[in-house]
Formats: C-alpha cells, structure tokens, sequence
C-alpha cells in the first residue's frame, strides 16, 4: 500500500503536467466559458462519484448525499450542505476532493484522486456562485 502510494506520488508530477498541457490547449481551442454545472460539473460527478452517491450506493448510504442531480448536491448530506455558492475554501465538497480532509473522508473514497483539471473545474464552479447553469 505504502510503496503504491509513493510510486503514485513519483508518477504525478508528469501527469501532471499533460493534464495542465490538456487543460490550457483543449479547451481554449474549443472557445468555451468555463464553469457551466450541465456542461463541465456534472460528467465528472457522472463519471467518478455517481457509483456510491445514489440510492444504493455506499456513499448515500452512509452520508445520505445523492448526486443524481443539481438539487440532490446542493441539499448536501444529513448533516446538512456541502457547498457554499462563492467559497470554495470552505466547501466541504472542494475540501474532499482537494485532499484537505482527513485521508480516510477523502472523496472518491479509497479511490483515485481527480485530476488537476478535474478539481480546477470544481472549484471554479462554487467561486462563480454554484449555478444550476
Ligand atoms: C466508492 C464509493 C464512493 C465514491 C466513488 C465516492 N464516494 Fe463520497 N462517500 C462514500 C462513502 C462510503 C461516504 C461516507 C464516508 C464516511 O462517513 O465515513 C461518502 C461520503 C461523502 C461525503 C460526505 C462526507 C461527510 O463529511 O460526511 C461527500 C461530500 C462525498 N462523499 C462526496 C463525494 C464526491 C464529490 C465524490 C466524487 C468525486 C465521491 N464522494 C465519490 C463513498 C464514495
């Protein structure tokens, strides 16, 4: 586990770097404003947190928070919401998925972090009031 953990540690900063190459050529190329919940927010919600955060999922199970839609995420979890619209610095969702929290509550959980891109994406969402756009 711990040799995996540093052989994923010495691979990133590669990976880094075609991740922020992809980030500034692609979609500038492609002219698009960033930020939009439909377009850019949610295939990534699709793609790496839908699996445990729906009716059946572990996730929801556990936290009570569904991710099957805009209204599901910003009603948060039993304890209440976890995006503040304007504040990605206290939002517990960016907090999760940047590798802010404690290792065991990190988010995917026990599962590959999301890229550089990803988690950019994320957080200029919430910076921009969080808007079902
Ligand atoms: C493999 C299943 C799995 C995946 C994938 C997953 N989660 Fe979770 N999630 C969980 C489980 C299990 C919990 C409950 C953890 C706990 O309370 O110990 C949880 C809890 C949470 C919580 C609440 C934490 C708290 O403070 O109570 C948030 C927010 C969250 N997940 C967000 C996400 C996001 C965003 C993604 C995608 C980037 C994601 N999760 C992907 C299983 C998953």
């Amino acid at each position: 586990m711990n040799i995996f953990y540093h052989y994923v540690r010495l691979a990133s900063p590669s990976v880094f770097a075609v991740t922020l190459l992809a980030g500034i050529l692609l979609p500038q190329g492609a002219g698009a404003e960033h930020g939009s919940f439909e377009r850019e927010v949610m295939p990534i919600i699709k793609d790496k947190c839908l699996a445990c955060h729906q009716p059946g999922g572990d996730g929801y199970e556990a936290s009570g928070l569904d991710l099957r839609t805009y209204d599901g995420l910003m009603k948060g979890t039993k304890h209440g919401p976890i995006v503040v619209p304007g504040d990605a610095f206290t939002s517990n969702l960016n907090v999760l998925i940047e590798g802010r929290a404690a290792r065991h509550l990190r988010m995917p959980f026990h599962g590959k972090e999301l890229s550089k891109w990803e988690r950019h994406i994320i957080r200029l969402w919430v910076t921009r009031g969080a808007k079902d756009n």
